[in-house]
Formats: structure tokens, C-alpha cells, sequence
């Protein structure tokens, strides 16, 4: 394996939130990179470490044994200067200056968004899907997403232990700001009475009580009720089931949690697959590109097409969630 595009030196990084299995992409673009004969710098503190040249040298030996670690060894970071054109003047310079051919960064959609702005200024890009939420359009899987999705899960088998015990309604939050795809997961995935996203509007009277009735009709005696962060309900949604359902509930909101701890093999090997695939799309020639997962396959898109896509909820499972929630 040779690059075809004449590329000496990868710079990596990792911006926005983090997530389980950004450590395994670093690795794996360190070690195509290496394999193909390509250098490699990690950039500290996502592009803030462009802006204010923290780098550190990385090798194949450098990333040994941080495959299985949570969060990421590059830190990350959302950064402000980074937004307006001085700060991407800087951070384009400082690739230059280093000898940086080609940017990997591996985040959200804003992270997409600065290499978009970087590719602009001449530099080659490429970026790696990596957020728990699993709300990038472009793409079906984001790395993090299986290992989040276990960490709510594990906590809330806990909970519906307690639950069950004292026949209580749990109303739990999970993280997705703007998606609800991993409430929607997780409450599939625990058996949840009602999973309520920000993508639909859930009527609390007509649809929630409702369900509550009906499961109560049935025998179903302790509830889960799953919220997405994105909702920003939960105390309307507590107090309503409190004073409506005449049912003892309790909140809680799993939180950061949810973006730590090892990565699941299915992370490990997604990061990998994708870390490896993101280094020979730019060593092919290719640049301005977002490695996706679509149909199944790894492929790579242009990143502004990629930002153009809109989010599509999963209606089918969403439907599909309420037959068996009682
Ligand atoms: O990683 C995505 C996400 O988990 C969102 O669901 C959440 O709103 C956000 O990160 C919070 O991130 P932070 O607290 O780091 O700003």
C-alpha cells in the first residue's frame, strides 16, 4: 500500500462531544497512515490545537493499548476562534507550517462544518462520523452509538429493578439534544411503556396517560418511560404522570454517563473500519470527503453534499416501538 496522492504527513483530530471508540479511529488512521508510509500528527483540543499548534507526533507504537479506553487521548474541544475566518486563516497556516497534507477529524456535523471551511483554504480533508446521538444525516452509524446505547441500557435494567419492586413509573432521560434516535434505541432495547422524542409530539393526556392506563388495564404494574434530552420536558412530564396517573414515579436523567466508558467491539471495529477507510480515501486522491455508512457498506460523500442531507427520523421503529410496549 503507497499513497497515490503524494501525501507525507495526516493530521488527526477529534472534535465536539466525545464519544466511545474515537481512541480506536485514532489508531487506526496512526496505523494505515504508518502501513502506507505516511506520517502522523495528533492535534490536542480539536481545532483549537490547529490554531494554537498543540500537536503531538503519533506512530504505530504511540497508540498501542487505547483501543479499549473511553474518551479520547487527543481531548477534544468545541472552539469559538475557530468559527470566524481569522481562526481558520490560523489553523490552515499551522498545517501548512507543519507540513500537515490532509486533516482527519473525527465528530459531528460542526466538525464537518470546519473542515468544509478548511478545504476552502486548500487544505485536504476527510471526516470520521463520531457522536453518541447517531444523528448524522449523511450516515447510518456514528461511532459511540452502540456503547452509549448498552450504557443507558445497563443502568436502566438497574432501575426497573428497583421499579419493579416498588411498582413505580421511571421517567428516564437520555442525551440527543436534536435527536431522539438513541432514546428511541434504548427504549426499544428495555422494553419502555412510552419513548417520547423531540422528532414527534406526544400528547401527554391522549397518548401517555393513555398508555399507562391501558398497561395498568393489563396487569403491567411499574412503567419506563424513556425521554430524549432534546424534549426538555421532564418535569412537565414527571409532575403530569404524579398527578395524573395516580402512580409513585421517579426521574432521572443518565447524563454524561452515557459518553464514557470502554468502547463495545461493535465501536472498536466500526472505528477501525472507518479510521483505516478514512486514510486510503485521501491517499487515493480523494479529498473534502465524510466516511459514511450507507446500505450497510462504508463509502465516503463530498462533505457539502453531506451537510446538505436532512436528519430522517425512523418512523418504521418508532411505530413498530408501541405494538410491543405493552
Ligand atoms: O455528544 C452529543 C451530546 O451527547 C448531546 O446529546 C448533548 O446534548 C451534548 O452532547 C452535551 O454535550 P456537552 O455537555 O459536552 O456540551
Amino acid at each position: 500500500m503507497k499513497s497515490k496522492a503524494e501525501i507525507k504527513r495526516i493530521g488527526v483530530l477529534t472534535s465536539g462531544g466525545d464519544a466511545p471508540g474515537m481512541n480506536a479511529a485514532v489508531r487506526a488512521v496512526t496505523r494505515t497512515a504508518a502501513a502506507m508510509g505516511i506520517g502522523c500528527l495528533g492535534i490536542r483540543r480539536g481545532y483549537n490545537g490547529l490554531i494554537n499548534g498543540d500537536v503531538v507526533e503519533l506512530g504505530s507504537r504511540s497508540v498501542d493499548g487505547i483501543m479499549r479506553l473511553g474518551g479520547t487521548m487527543l481531548y477534544t474541544a468545541r472552539c469559538e476562534e475557530f468559527l470566524g475566518p481569522d481562526g481558520q486563516k490560523k489553523a490552515a497556516d499551522t498545517c501548512r507550517y507543519l507540513g500537515i497534507d490532509c486533516l482527519a477529524a473525527i465528530g459531528g456535523d460542526g466538525t464537518f462544518r470546519g473542515l468544509l471551511d478548511l478545504s476552502k483554504l486548500g487544505i485536504k480533508t476527510v471526516g470520521i462520523p463520531g457522536t453518541i446521538d447517531n444523528d448524522i444525516p449523511c450516515t447510518e452509524y456514528t461511532i459511540g452509538f452502540d456503547t452509549a446505547m448498552n450504557t443507558a441500557l445497563d443502568a436502566i435494567d438497574k432501575l426497573r429493578d428497583t421499579m419493579q419492586s416498588h411498582e413505580r413509573c421511571s421517567v428516564v432521560e437520555v442525551m440527543g439534544h436534536r435527536s431522539g434516535n438513541l432514546a428511541l434505541n434504548v427504549g426499544i432495547a428495555c422494553g419502555a411503556t412510552a419513548i417520547i422524542v423531540p422528532e414527534k409530539n406526544v400528547d401527554l393526556e391522549q397518548e401517555l396517560l393513555e398508555k399507562i392506563r391501558t398497561a395498568r388495564i393489563h396487569e403491567k404494574n411499574h412503567h419506563m418511560i424513556i425521554a430524549a434530552e432534546g424534549v426538555n420536558k421532564m418535569d412537565e412530564i414527571v409532575r403530569f404522570i404524579k398527578h395524573s396517573a395516580g402512580i409513585d414515579v421517579r426521574a432521572t436523567v443518565l447524563g454524561h454517563v452515557q459518553r464514557g466508558g470502554s468502547p463495545s467491539a461493535r465501536d472498536r471495529i466500526m472505528a477501525t473500519q472507518m479510521g483505516s477507510y478514512a486514510v486510503e480515501c485521501v491517499a487515493s486522491g480523494k479529498s473534502m470527503r465524510v466516511v459514511c455508512v450507507r446500505g450497510g457498506k462504508i463509502c465516503d460523500l463530498d462533505i457539502s453534499e453531506a451537510l446538505k442531507m436532512e436528519w430522517r427520523f425512523d418512523e418504521a421503529l418508532y411505530e413498530s416501538s408501541k405494538i410491543v410496549s405493552i
